[in-house]
């Protein structure tokens, strides 16, 4: 039975006759208003009273704002919205608007609250061991694994087609384009502002595959970024084509992830205790038997069965993968929102892993995270990387690593035993970042780690890349050692770094300390974290400081992000800026284009808008929704 407000709701706005000019302005004034987390809590009140009318009389409503504005190109704003829309209708249905929950909404949507304090929660983990294996290296030459993360392979990538176009990814030829003259055009490879061509996939996974490596991790995100169009056929068919190329070409084992967007709509994994939803099963069914090629009878019942996680011992090694579906608690996932109702362990898949690092310090071995999303990231809900960051303290002297993707950026994150006092003695464990493979982040590129065959932790990590401003890029793409993080950080450390010594999470604390002590050296960090395009700025100070808090952090409660309207504005507005020099376009990397990203910019935009205009779209709008029925 719903709560009382939502009587309240239906009695104020789903009389007989439907919506009358009064809810209209209501939405138009509270979006105007939204500047603040009390008036984005007061906005999903109106939102609240669409959602309950249907969800086509909300994202009917919020699609004419989208076009209204311009937010995006109509098409965009029409299948995104279209798309993610009746998850948030879903939402706004089964939660209150002014809960913690609410909150939580508004954090990831409009960006207007700051995420709530973590609901401490003591994660129940059986006892450390009294006398932990000790992990001793032999000596033996390490062994080499590759990494590579964020594919998003575009199969309609088009050679000749428009680079500077007004979509969310371009080098296609967009139906609403047609005849204009192209400023730009699409090379045979590749392109900035564009997805993976099938070209570069390839190219890519064959130097992937002549490296000398014993497998390879694969950090999710297979499906390019046009996602107002995909769908669960187009996503399968996709997921299927990947699969069958890296089966092909990899001549050793991949263990892969499952990304947000590998499932449609993007970032929707429902909660198994989302009454009725859609379910993302199909995605875990798909990848059970895609994936198969690699793992034993019980990973790929697991894939199946847990959501798309699974544990597997590597042939020949005493090592562990576990592969974490983390999209559970990551902030854009709107299914999370569906419920008033603490959810600590969404599909139980903290638990699994929990179980899994417990059997593997049982059986003496060592163990590697595999995930798409790290848990320092902004993105990730603090409640479960809170949860997630106990279980690492747990079992850090089983875990020699944990490998994620979705930033597109070359980073890392340090996990510490004490989050109050972030020394390298207490530093625990590392999050090693790939770069991604897609060009529209960066010069394409994938690690490869030299990997003791003992201790399984990481002696070196080098980065190779395929230079796109490089002659040879759109005929045979060359891929090259770009640098070696213990050649270039090691000289950084006082003393410099012993070659036996592993890169350790103590390594990774002095280097953000050299970091601090060197700019010249944390500017050389930021030119290799998006591989020497698009270099950020980020000077001493408020934005150094801040980085560096975030790479000093394994759980995002703890990396100094700070959610405000008018930060996540002035990021978006140099995003626009990108856009005009034709280099990129308003895509948040991780994300892309979704829901969250187009909400976020409602509010900003409606300064200077023609409101007038926009009341009389909605009035328009509010026709349609006469006689809609209810749609729960
Ligand atoms: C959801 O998954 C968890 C973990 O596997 C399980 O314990 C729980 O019973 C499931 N709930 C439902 C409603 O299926």
């Amino acid at each position: 039975m719903k709560t009382s407000w939502l009587l309240t709701l239906a009695a104020a706005f789903c009389c007989i006759g439907g919506i009358n000019a009064d809810l209209v302005d209501d939405i138009v004034n509270a979006i105007t208003h939204a500047v603040d987390c009390a008036s984005c809590h007061a906005l999903l009140l109106p939102l609240a009273g669409l959602a309950l009318i249907g969800d086509g009389a909300l994202t009917g409503t919020i699609t004419a704002v989208c076009k209204a504005l311009g937010v995006e190109d109509d098409d965009v704003c029409e299948g995104v919205i279209g798309d993610q829309g009746p998850i948030l209708a879903h939402d706004l249905r089964s939660i209150s608007p002014f809960g913690r929950t609410a909150t939580l909404l508004c954090e990831a949507t409009f960006g207007l609250c700051q995420a709530p304090a973590v609901n401490q929660f003591k994660f129940p983990l059986p006892a450390a061991p009294v006398n932990p294996k000790k992990w001793i290296s032999s000596g033996r030459e390490p062994f080499q694994v590759v990494h590579f993360s964020d594919v998003h392979i575009d199969r309609d990538y088009t050679p000749g087609a428009e680079v500077q176009c007004t979509k969310p990814i371009c080098c296609r030829n967009w139906a609403d384009a047609a005849g204009e003259p192209i400023k730009e055009a699409a090379g045979p490879i590749g392109s900035h502002s564009c997805d993976t061509s099938t070209s570069l996939i390839q190219s890519m996974l064959h130097a992937a595959s002549i490296q000398e490596n014993s497998f390879s991790i694969f950090t999710g995100d297979v499906i390019e970024a046009d996602i107002w169009l995909v769908n669960q056929n187009g996503v399968t068919s996709n997921l299927k084509q990947f699969d069958e190329e890296m089966q092909t070409i990899m001549t050793n084992s991949v263990f892969p992830v499952m990304g947000n967007h590998d499932v449609a709509p993007v970032n929707s994994f429902p909660r198994n205790t989302s009454d009725g939803a859609t379910s993302s099963q199909w995605a875990f069914d798909v990848q059970s038997s895609g994936w198969s090629k690699w793992l034993d009878a019980s990973a790929i019942d697991s894939v199946q069965h847990m959501s798309g996680s699974y544990s597997i011992l590597v042939p020949g090694r005493n090592l562990r993968v576990i592969s974490m579906n983390d999209i559970y608690w990551y902030k854009a996932n709107f299914w999370l929102f569906d419920s008033d109702n603490l959810q600590r362990d969404p599909n139980g898949i903290l638990t699994f892993v929990a179980e899994q690092l417990q059997a593997a310090e049982d059986a003496g071995q060592r163990a590697w995270i595999i995930a798409h999303m790290p848990p320092n990231s902004g993105d990730a809900l603090h409640d479960q990387s809170n949860y997630f960051d106990q279980i690492v303290r747990r079992y850090s002297n089983t875990i020699a690593g944990q490998f994620y993707g979705h930033t597109h950026r070359d980073e890392f994150g340090i996990s510490y035993s004490d989050y109050d006092n972030r020394i390298a003695e207490n530093a625990i464990s590392t999050s090693w970042i790939c770069p991604s493979t897609t060009p529209r982040s960066g010069n394409p590129a994938f690690k490869v780690y030299d990997v003791d065959p003992d201790t399984f932790e990481v002696m070196d990590a080098r980065v190779f890349f395929s230079d796109m401003n490089d002659a040879s890029f759109q005929t045979a793409p060359q891929w090259t050692q770009y640098y070696s993080a213990r050649e270039v950080y090691g000289a950084a450390i006082p003393g410099g770094w012993p070659a036996t010594t592993p890169l350790t999470p103590a390594f990774w604390h002095k280097v953000t300390e050299a970091f601090e002590r060197d700019d010249n050296l944390f500017k050389k960090y930021l030119e290799f974290k998006n591989r020497g395009i698009n270099v950020e700025t980020c000077a001493p100070g408020a934005c150094k400081d801040q980085a560096l808090c975030q790479l000093r952090a394994g759980r995002s409660e703890s990396n100094c992000q700070v959610t405000t309207p008018g930060l996540n504005f002035r990021r978006r507005d140099s995003e626009e800026s990108h856009k005009h020099d034709g280099r990129h376009s308003t895509i948040d990397h991780c994300e892309g284009t979704g829901l969250g990203t187009i909400l976020s910019q409602m509010p900003g935009k409606m300064a200077g808008a023609n409101i007038e205009g926009l009341r009389q779209k909605l009035a328009e709008q509010s026709i349609q929704w006469e006689g809609v029925k209810h749609q729960t």
